[in-house]
């Protein structure tokens, strides 16, 4: 069963469109959308993969990211992939067409509230599918078995461990200048006390020489 669907852009985690879920819904639907707003702000980040399923028990959230929107659903475990995965194609597709064009330009969350209707009537589609259509399913789609499974803990964080480790790479760049430095001026002052040595040895000579030899 599909529990809950969002769309949101890329760029900035801006959620687009939601399914409006009836009087039923499961009240903790609040914490699982917090978690979709989660996910959807680590969207931009670098090697983020195109398809993922992650992990939240007792459910699951599969996305999928064409051009500038994502488009995620929470599903029970024993919901087919394929056919989330199926389902998340198709109202990518139908979203990129209808109203893709006006995504980069939107302000406000929520901006394609309408779009509700057509998730309804695909979810119905994907979730009542005989075992004949799924079995059209299963040949038209890629092979989900290929889509990374990640934790919701792990995605949510990500992040955070590569700031970690950003900062600690600073601040041991920072030590090995302050290294640098210190250890030129010791180089300095070395310099200097050979420049002085020898004088001083210099002028020793230079004495001895006079009062003995002169
Ligand atoms: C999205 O596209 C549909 C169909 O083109 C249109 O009717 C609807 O008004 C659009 N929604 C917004 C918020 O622009």
């Amino acid at each position: 069963m599909v529990l809950l669907t969002l769309i949101a852009r890329v760029r900035d985690g801006l959620i687009l469109a939601t399914s409006i879920e009836g009087p039923d819904e499961n009240p903790d639907m609040v914490k699982y959308t917090n978690q979709a707003k989660m996910l959807f702000r680590k969207l931009s980040a670098p090697n983020t993969p195109s398809q993922q399923t992650v992990e939240s028990r007792p459910y699951v959230f599969h996305y999928v990211i064409k051009d500038q929107i994502c488009c995620l659903c929470l599903c029970d475990m024993n919901f087919p992939r394929k056919s989330a995965f199926a389902f998340l194609e198709d109202i990518a597709n139908e979203f990129n067409g209808q109203n893709g064009s006006r995504v980069a330009t939107v302000t406000r969350p929520y901006h394609f509230l309408d779009f509700d209707a057509y998730i309804q009537q695909a979810k119905k589609r994907y979730s009542d599918r005989s075992r004949f259509a799924m079995a059209a399913v299963n040949n038209e789609l890629t092979d989900v078995t290929r889509i990374m499974v990640s934790n919701i803990e792990d995605v949510i964080h990500r992040g955070e461990a590569l700031n970690i480790l950003e900062s600690r790479a600073s601040d041991l760049s920072d030590m090995s200048r302050k290294y640098r430095q210190d250890a030129a001026m010791l180089n300095r002052r070395s310099m200097m006390f050979k420049v002085f040595a020898a004088l001083g040895f210099a002028g020793l000579i230079f004495l001895i020489l006079r009062f003995f030899v002169l």
